[in-house]
């Protein structure tokens, strides 16, 4: 049985689709087959982004209307790639919630990952993937609109008990100013980074066209290279080397002094010390360590245990 994996984010159009479509392609590449769900009942974005919007003939409503076609209703995107539509005129609230669940496990059985893209919101929709995925994927975007929407969508992961999740970072602007990341963490009251995409206007075009997954920008396929590991292995890297790697593959060498420094880095190395007990202690240039926030107790933002 696959494992299913929401993408949630409270807010709308802060690329929940997008990053369904292309983290699906990065997976199925490395071999994983997988089953993109649309999960955007009454709306349906999907189908647009992987170019088989003329294509699609049924949904997944036909199949919960007709169990005998819950597999003729997948559409194949290209190799270890497949699609199953959402309706464009039924909604949540007027479908059975049940009986969807029941259709996406019964075809997670034949895949090894099985992505959900949500419909932005609290409503109905959220509250069937709460019941149906295992991990979630929050994406935002670095603004204080989208992250205050992303903080209330992983207080609704907690109250339904899941404690695996991520937060994606989306359309991050190079050349500009953004809020510091451990802040950001910190209003959202996450634990992990799933990965940091750079804002390309590519992407925009690549879904206008419908040919997003075959000609995704390098430096945004680069960054979905953390989020794969942690669908794959269930360990996120650790944020230090997503920023990294997000310098590196946006080359911003050249701005180091403007995007660096909104990126919280560690202070010099001559203060960064390793305690006793053996936990290192990294002040970063905001001013609170990872130490203390390890101690500080249950909901700490630095556990590095693995969630399982
Ligand atoms: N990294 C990026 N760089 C540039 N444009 C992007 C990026 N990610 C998404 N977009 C663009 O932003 C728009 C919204 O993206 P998308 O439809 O994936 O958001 P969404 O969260 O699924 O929206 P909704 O909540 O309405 O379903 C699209 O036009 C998409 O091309
Ligand atoms: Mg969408």
């Amino acid at each position: 049985m696959g494992d299913i994996i929401g993408l949630i984010s409270g807010k709308g159009g802060v690329g929940k689709t997008t990053i369904t479509a292309c983290l699906g392609a990065a997976l199925s590449e490395q071999g994983y087959r997988v089953l993109l769900c649309d999960g955007d009942f009454g709306l349906r974005d999907l189908d647009i982004i992987l170019g088989k919007e003329d294509e699609v003939c049924f949904d997944a409503y036909n199949a919960l209307e007709d169990k005998s076609m819950a597999d003729d209703v997948v559409m194949k995107i290209k190799s270890n790639l497949y699609f199953l539509p959402a309706s464009q005129s039924i909604r949540w609230e007027d479908m059975g919630r049940k009986k969807y669940r029941k259709l996406v496990n019964h075809l997670a059985k034949s895949y090894d990952y099985v992505l959900v893209d949500c419909p932005a919101g609290i409503g109905r929709g959220l509250e069937s993937i709460m019941d149906l995925a295992q991990r979630f994927l929050i994406i935002t975007q670095p603004l204080w609109v989208s992250i205050r929407n992303a903080a209330r969508t992983i207080q609704f992961c907690r109250e339904y008990g899941h404690r695996d999740y991520a937060v994606v970072f989306n359309a991050i602007h190079t050349d500009r100013d953004m809020p510091n990341m451990y802040d950001m963490l910190d209003a959202l009251g996450a634990e992990y980074v799933g990965s940091m995409l750079p804002y390309d206007a590519r992407i925009l075009d690549g879904t206008q066209e419908g040919l997003l997954i075959e000609a995704m920008p390098k430096p945004y396929q680069d960054m979905l290279a953390p989020m794969v590991d942690y669908i794959t292995s269930g360990d996120a890297w650790d944020e230090q080397d997503i920023i990294h790697r997000f310098n590196d593959v946006t080359a911003v060498k050249a701005m180091d002094s403007v995007v660096m420094a909104t990126l919280a880095q560690p202070v010099e190395t001559d203060s960064i010390n390793d305690s006793t007990d053996g936990t290192r202690a990294v002040t970063y240039t905001n001013s609170w360590s990872t130490r203390n926030r390890l101690i500080s107790g249950k909901e700490s933002m630095w556990r590095r245990t693995r969630l399982k």
